[in-house]
């Protein structure tokens, strides 16, 4: 189920207000690159994210279709969270309809299971599938947010989310930079040998280059800092979709994860 996968990539969340606003942004600033990358397998992916703001937004499902159309690899972050046959469905009718590369579940046990079963429904054997992303402690999150939602500190909430994730079939998660040397050491299966992050995409947002607002995030990384701490996918929006020359940005990160 999981062949040919790019195995580092930088993702562009694109949280514009509107869909006409994220389309002048694709057009403008990546379409040009993705017409100028060379089509290797090894090459860092270049992934378009879209998310809660903008899937709610007139229009955007049909742009999606035109996206995949044109084979642009998509990440549906919708995080989902609901009852098991809830979660089975709205996971199965995305993935239809989008093939997206990747699609975010809050790393609970029973979603991550039903969004697995999901997306199996969807793929042959042997066929490149989607990845499922099981979304740990948002980057946006501090010790008091996470201890109000857990009563647990957001280390242990974090290992605690990926574990759930990694045991029920997610292909990857969704973490801080400064979270992986942790879970790197501490991911046990209930047979209590260790997990290896080594097989798993890790996806971390909050990357920021130096001198950019940190916004509301709270647990923030430069690219080449959250790649040395073992991240082989980088979420970024506004240090992107801000900056002065967003594909002078975009060609630099992508350097800097082929480097890697
Ligand atoms: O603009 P910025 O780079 O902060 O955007 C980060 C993106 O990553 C947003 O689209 C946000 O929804 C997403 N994200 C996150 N933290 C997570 C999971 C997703 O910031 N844990």
């Amino acid at each position: 189920m999981h062949a040919s996968r790019p195995s580092a990539g930088l993702i562009i969340a694109l949280d514009f207000p509107t869909v006409e606003d994220a389309k002048v942004f694709f057009d403008d600033h990546i379409a040009p690159i993705y017409a100028s990358l060379p089509d290797l397998p090894t090459r860092p992916a270049l992934i378009v994210k879209v998310g809660l703001q903008l899937l709610y937004q007139p229009g955007c499902m049909e742009w999606l279709d035109t996206l995949k159309q044109q084979q642009v690899p998509l990440f549906l972050d919708v995080k989902m969270f609901d009852i098991p046959s809830t979660v089975r469905g709205g996971v199965r009718s995305l993935v239809e309809r989008y093939r997206p590369a990747m699609i975010t579940v809050t790393a609970v046990p029973q979603v991550v299971t039903a969004a697995r079963e999901a997306i199996d429904c969807c793929f042959r054997a042997g066929e490149a599938s989607t990845q499922l992303l099981g979304v740990t402690v948002l980057t946006s999150m501090g010790h008091e947010s996470a201890l109000y939602a857990s009563f647990v500190e957001p280390e242990t909430l974090v290992t605690h989310m990926a574990g759930a994730a990694l045991d029920n079939g997610a292909d990857g998660i969704v973490c801080a930079a400064q979270d992986i040397s942790r879970l790197e050491n501490s991911l046990e299966r209930p047979d209590k040998s260790m997990v290896s992050l080594d097989d798993f995409a890790i996806v971390t947002p909050g990357i920021r280059f130096s001198g950019d607002d940190k916004d509301d995030q709270r647990r923030v990384s430069a690219p080449e800092d959250a790649i040395a701490l073992g991240a082989n996918f980088l979420v970024m929006g506004r240090s992107i979709t801000r900056a002065s020359h967003p594909a002078a940005r975009i060609e630099e990160v992508l350097r800097l994860l082929d480097k890697a």
